[in-house]
């Protein structure tokens, strides 16, 4: 069995997706850059965000998955895509921005990742990071017990164990606080809405439907450099 990510399967829910990384670029205070890296890009739909934001910078998007960067190098010809793994990657020297959405809840020890790209960071530099601190939630509790109940779980067991709870934003704090002039950290709950057309209605106009009340809670943050 292939442990690959799907970006084909990703993209079914782009729209959703895309949310956290563009609340979380709101955020970002720098209004120029000229190297940008998205940690964990995924199909590009994150990198896109950076591109149309910082025209003038190089944005170089990371990731670990062939798949997915496989995708992300169609979607974004003109950008330049490297396969590498969090747990070990060093930015090189003048990168202003470190974006990183939905990709630290799967990096072992994430804090310590954390405070290593931090520290490499230039003076006036920016860490830009969201997790979904949803392992909680009914829906991936429901997840979890699927994949241990039947004739799949043993193969489905790694994957089970991939993802641990989040620290809280208090730890983070201060596990970053001192490394940093400015740690903005902020917690998040959405209920997503899901767009749905009705055969009668004509294709343009989609009507938006409550779909479900499941919170999808995110914890982001934000430091900014010395
Ligand atoms: C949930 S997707 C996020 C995609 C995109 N950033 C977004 O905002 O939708 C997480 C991505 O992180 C990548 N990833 C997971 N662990 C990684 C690691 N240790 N190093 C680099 N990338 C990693 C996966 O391959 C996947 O493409």
């Amino acid at each position: 069995m292939s442990e690959d990510w799907s970006a084909r399967q990703y993209l079914k829910f782009e729209d959703e997706r895309t949310r956290p990384p563009r609340d979380l670029l709101a955020q970002v205070p720098l209004k120029s850059a000229r190297r940008v890296f998205d940690l964990g890009c995924g199909p590009g739909n994150s990198t896109e965000l950076l591109v149309e934001r910082y025209p003038q910078a190089q944005v170089i998007g990371l990731d670990s998955s062939p798949d997915m960067l496989g995708q992300a190098r169609q979607r974004l010809p003109n950008c330049e895509f490297i396969q590498a793994d969090l747990a070990d990657w060093r930015p090189p020297e003048h990168t202003e921005l470190l974006f990183g959405n939905a990709v630290f809840q799967w990096v072992p020890d994430h804090p310590a990742v954390l405070r290593r790209l931090l520290a490499a960071l230039s003076a006036g530099g920016v860490l830009a990071v969201q997790m979904p601190d949803n392992t909680q939630e009914p829906a991936l509790a429901i997840m979890r017990e699927v994949a241990a109940s039947g004739a799949w779980a043993a193969r489905l067991a790694r994957a089970a164990a991939a993802r641990d709870d989040l620290p809280t934003p208090a730890a983070y704090y201060d596990s970053l606080g001192a490394l940093c002039a400015r740690l903005d950290i902020w917690h998040t709950s959405t209920s997503p809405c899901v767009a749905v057309s009705s055969p009668s209605t004509p294709r343009e106009s989609r009507a938006l439907i409550r779909h479900n009340t499941t919170v999808a809670s995110c914890c982001d943050f934000r430091a900014c450099s010395s």
